[in-house]
């Protein structure tokens, strides 16, 4: 009965603990407990600095679900609310850090030289999680 009680408390630790962060580009801000509130893990409000993102850039993540499916989409603008542009996408079947690999070739040419936030997502043991980045495209 007490071991039940203690693996169950065990299982509700690990659960809360299974995350995800974003290392590059510096995330807008991580809590792991409102990480799945959409569009950006509780964090609604732009970084004051931002990054350059294009193409050699890396989204770096560190993974602390055994297995999750990441996606990676731009929003366009300083604030933006809609992510419309799907640039990547992977899947991962181990804890660790991971470049998600992106492709940049459908986002306009007219984008480059402005902001916006690059937002990444993580479907896995604890459903869809968020993060969200704030960037300058270089194009
Ligand atoms: C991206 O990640 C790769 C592999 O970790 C690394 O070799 C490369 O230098 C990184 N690129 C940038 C721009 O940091």
């Amino acid at each position: 009965m007490q071991l039940t009680t203690i693996l169950a408390a065990l299982a509700a630790a690990a659960s809360v603990s299974a995350h995800f962060t974003v290392t590059t580009p510096p995330s807008r801000g991580f809590d792991e407990l409102i990480e799945d509130q959409a569009p950006c893990g509780g964090f609604n409000t732009p970084s004051t600095t931002r990054t350059t993102f294009g193409k050699d850039s890396n989204v770096t993540i560190r993974l602390a679900d055994d297995s999750a499916t990441t996606t990676v989409r731009i929003g366009y603008g300083s604030n933006p609310k809609k992510f419309k542009s799907l640039v990547g996408s992977a899947s991962f079947t181990s804890k660790g850090v991971y470049n998600i690999p992106f492709n940049l070739h459908k986002v306009p040419r007219s984008q480059s030289g402005k902001p916006a936030t690059v937002q990444i997502t993580i479907s896995g043991d604890d459903g869809v999680l968020y993060q969200c980045s704030d960037v300058i495209l270089k194009l």
